[in-house]
């Protein structure tokens, strides 16, 4: 009587492997920096990962926290937002306020059991093609060694519901506290110079 072998069988040459983990990065670009840093670094051929899906905004404090978070409820991974440099925003000083709201929805997000890594904030001047690609990469993998979120928002929260500074106020807000935002700052969507807003916004509406 022969014995059974109970070597499992070896899999067939050619077999598909599990296809690698590659998250969704929705980044949302300032048009007057981020955006075409981003432009740059296409047009010089710089390479980044190819995981992140731009949205264009007039300037990063038009994002709107519920972008942000219909972003993940939506399948995202991750979320990655850029904007002029402090002091270069060319609606005088919004991006402090996009500072303000990154800082808040970082701790909302944990509360509702997102990792806060999965929400990134880079400074990216039009210049900067070359450091823009490679924070998008950074981001990307980053994210990659978080694993996939599958955040089932639809049956935590009403998107629309939410209410940020409640969820600031129930977080015991940052230690350190979000920026002041400094006085004579510019009313949303108006720049100096007059031109308003959205004129050209490619974002969700
Ligand atoms: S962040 Fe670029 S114009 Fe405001």
């Amino acid at each position: 009587m022969s014995a059974q072998a109970s070597v499992a069988p070896a899999p067939a040459e050619g077999a598909a492997q599990a296809a690698p983990f590659e998250p969704v990065i929705i980044g949302f670009t300032c048009n007057w920096c981020s955006y075409r840093a981003a432009d740059l670094a296409g047009t010089a051929r710089t390479k980044y990962a190819p995981n992140v899906r731009l949205i264009r905004l007039m300037c990063s404090g038009r994002l709107d926290p519920t972008f942000v978070l219909k972003a993940f409820s939506e399948g995202a991974d991750a979320v990655l937002v850029t904007g002029c440099h402090p002091g270069e925003c060319h609606y005088i000083e919004q991006n402090y306020k996009a500072l303000r709201r990154f800082q808040l929805l970082r701790r909302t997000i944990e509360a509702l059991g997102i990792e806060p890594e999965r929400l990134q904030l880079v400074w990216a001047s039009a210049a900067e093609g070359v450091r823009l690609a490679n924070e998008i990469t950074r981001v990307t993998e980053d994210v990659r060694a978080l694993g996939p979120l599958n955040w089932p928002a639809g049956e935590i929260i009403d998107i629309d519901g939410v209410d940020l500074e409640a969820a600031w106020e129930a977080t015991g807000g940052d230690e350190a506290g979000p920026p002041e935002i400094p006085d004579g700052v510019a009313p949303d969507g108006v720049a100096p110079d007059g031109v308003a807003a959205g004129q050209s916004v490619e974002a969700p509406r």
